[in-house]
């Protein structure tokens, strides 16, 4: 044999090595199930910085004095609490008379206003852009020798934005500036100095930007919502997470404390404050800025439908696992029912008067309501039947999600499923941080549930590269693609599951408890991780229809690395397939069609990466993003190639 002929076959079985040549038959005209318009959507939960530090746009930590510590966040460079201060001032911090929410305020006592600073250090630092104007504002009364407030934005020594109040004598009322900004910087601080000498006290110092998500004031910070925007999500589910349950009762999350005026509500320590989570925030608390009234607006922003998650007499069962008495849960109940009242009721209802009275005269039209967030036994069954048969009395429209514990197996999962069949409940919640393994090998986890029970919502998942919510975690793209091959799964019975969310959804660079996360931030930039690329796809892409695909002659859930799902687009008259390659391999699809027919021409939109281990980054964002193409397929074979790691959409025109 030549040499020549040689090489040509050492070439040949080495392609044929790397090529997989599959069938894929789709039956256009076979729809399966209808798709929920909730079937993506969002988890918002205030972990990692993602409210306060985060989405919510304030930028001055402890503005109201209110943490453990009460000036935690602020410092006095000349100042010595142990001494006179003769030389310059001090902050001394108060109780009010009579207060029940906003406890504390401080008083200031200048005696060289020369000396005399007091300077906030934002989370992580104030992140200031130049050019944009910053909203300050502070409460101030029983001012006494001081006639004015110098503020100073600064940063690397230099003042970068400034500002000053003039103080009228009184009681306590609202002064109000605004900052321009002549530098951007993540890490600039807040300095307030006092004119003259004497005192006063000030309360709730604020900073915000002007440029908020919609222009609203005091809202929330825009690149982040424009992110969750991009996802389309088709719901918000809020506030949490464990944050719901709380480490004890006392602070589990109270969603009355969290509406009406700001200064009103009641400051608590966050569950993932470092007390809890070993991580380095000592200093992370919820203001409830975002609130629940705020919770409700910004789903009606997106066009999401909002589903709030209330506790249920349960504090968090991986922590102290309290119980309210069966016979004292009547407060936990009539807090859903006042909850419905407040989104739903009308402006002569009480709680409906003060969602119109904070700008909604509207009702919010919400329909979910999720009881209990991840509890587990028989004490939550027995919890969840009275909410269950309260809600359904007065509210029997309302659809009620209830859940199956922390786990998507074992026996948690089991006895939770159980007993809610029993109950006949509409859709159970389960949660599942797995490895990329776990998730591709259940890729067919839903097509052996019963189709006359219960449906699903995959309220909590993400793949884990390390253990689950280890800091070793890593946002890469095998856990991204492990998560789209899951999915096909998740697609492809959308009879039974009607609801998923990715979490947790946010975090903070320098201020994160738990990995993996969708949305990464820092003080000015944010971006979405392969995750969040595979979540916006199928989001975008979601069709209307469940479609009929066979992977030469079977349900395609990983043969030769390759899961597929198929949904149709009757609204834009589109045939949607879902390609995740796991493999290493070329896999080649011969396409063929039965039932109708689609054009040539086609929307090619891939996700890929060739090093599984790839991540974006702030500096990298853009590393793994979805890549569009046109491709026109030969009248005769109608091959495609997908590439070895890719995560494709292939978007037809029926015709
Ligand atoms: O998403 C992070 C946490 O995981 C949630 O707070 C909790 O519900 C789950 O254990």
């Amino acid at each position: 044999m030549s040499l020549n002929k040689i090489f040509f076959l050492a070439t040949f079985f080495f392609f044929q090595n790397l090529v997989a040549q599959n069938s894929v038959e789709i039956d256009i005209s076979k729809t399966t199930s209808d798709i929920s318009s909730t079937m993506y959507g969002v988890f918002f939960e205030d972990i990692n910085f993602s409210a306060d530090g985060g989405l919510y746009a304030e930028l001055i930590k402890n503005r109201s004095f209110e943490f453990t510590l009460p000036k935690m966040g602020w410092f006095e460079p000349n100042s010595d609490r142990h001494s006179y201060n003769e030389d310059s001032g001090i902050g001394t911090v108060m109780r009010y008379k009579g207060h029940n929410s906003n406890k504390r305020y401080l008083n200031v006592k200048v005696n060289n206003s020369e000396n005399y600073e007091l300077i906030n250090e934002g989370f992580r630092g104030i992140g200031v852009k130049k050019d944009i104007a910053y909203n300050f504002s502070i409460l101030a009364a029983n001012t006494k020798g001081i006639n004015k407030i110098t503020l100073e934005l600064y940063a690397d020594e230099k003042i970068i934005g400034t500002s000053t109040i003039d103080l009228i004598e009184g009681s306590w009322r609202i002064y109000e500036t605004i900052i321009k900004v002549n530098q951007t910087n993540p890490k600039a601080k807040l300095k307030l100095k006092f004119e003259g000498e004497g005192s006063l006290d000030i309360d709730m110092i604020s900073l915000f930007p002007s440029d908020t998500w919609k222009g609203r004031k005091n809202g929330l910070r825009k690149d982040l919502v424009k992110l969750i925007e991009d996802l389309n999500p088709g719901f918000i589910r809020f506030p949490g997470g464990c944050i719901v349950e709380g480490r004890t009762l006392d602070r589990r999350y109270q969603w009355k404390k969290t509406i009406g005026p700001i200064e009103n509500r009641e400051l608590i320590v966050n569950r993932w404050n470092t007390e809890f989570s070993h991580r380095n925030t000592p200093d992370y608390y919820q203001s409830f800025g975002l609130g629940f009234f705020e919770y409700f607006l910004l789903s009606e922003d997106l066009n999401a439908e909002p589903l709030p998650i209330l506790g249920c007499g349960m504090a968090c069962q991986f922590n102290t696992g309290e119980l309210v008495p069966m016979d004292d849960m009547g407060p936990y109940i009539q807090d859903a029912l006042d909850l419905i009242e407040f989104a739903n009721g009308g402006i002569t209802t009480h709680w409906g008067k003060l969602r119109a009275e904070m700008g909604h005269p509207e009702p919010f039209n919400m329909k979910y309501i999720g009881i209990g967030n991840e509890q587990w036994g028989p004490e939550y069954i027995k919890r969840y039947k009275i909410f269950d048969k309260a809600i359904k009395e007065k509210y029997p429209d309302i659809i009620i999600i209830s859940g199956s514990g922390p786990f998507p197996e074992g026996d948690f999962f089991e006895y939770g499923w159980e007993e809610l069949k029993k109950l006949n409940v509409e859709i159970v919640d389960e949660h599942f941080y797995k490895s990329p393994d776990w998730f591709k090998k259940n890729a067919n986890r839903y097509d052996s549930y019963d189709r006359n029970g219960p449906k699903v919502f995959a309220g909590e998942y993400a793949a884990q590269s390390d253990q689950i919510a280890s800091p070793k975690n890593k946002n890469n793209w095998e856990c991204a693609l492990s998560e789209a091959a899951f999915m096909t799964g998740m697609e492809r019975n959308a009879d039974v599951v009607r609801m998923t969310s990715y979490a947790p959804l946010m975090a903070h660079t320098e201020a994160w408890q738990w990995k993996t996360d969708l949305i990464w931030f820092d003080n000015l930039s944010s971006y979405g991780t392969p995750s969040y690329y595979v979540q916006k796809l199928y989001a975008e892409y979601s069709g209307t229809e469940v479609i009929d695909v066979k992977l030469n002659g079977s349900k395609a859930t990983g043969q030769n690395g390759l899961f597929i799902s198929a949904v149709k687009d009757s609204i834009k008259s589109k045939l949607i397939i879902k390609v995740a390659n796991t493999s290493g391999k070329i896999n080649e699809l011969n396409l063929s069609f039965n039932g109708g027919s689609v054009n040539n021409e086609l929307n090619f939109i891939e996700l890929s990466h060739q090093n599984i281990d790839a991540e974006n980054s702030i500096d990298s964002p853009n590393e793994i993003t979805p890549v569009v193409s046109n491709i026109i397929l030969s009248n005769i074979s109608k091959s495609i190639s997908i590439k070895p790691n890719s995560f494709n959409v292939l978007v037809f025109q029926i015709k």
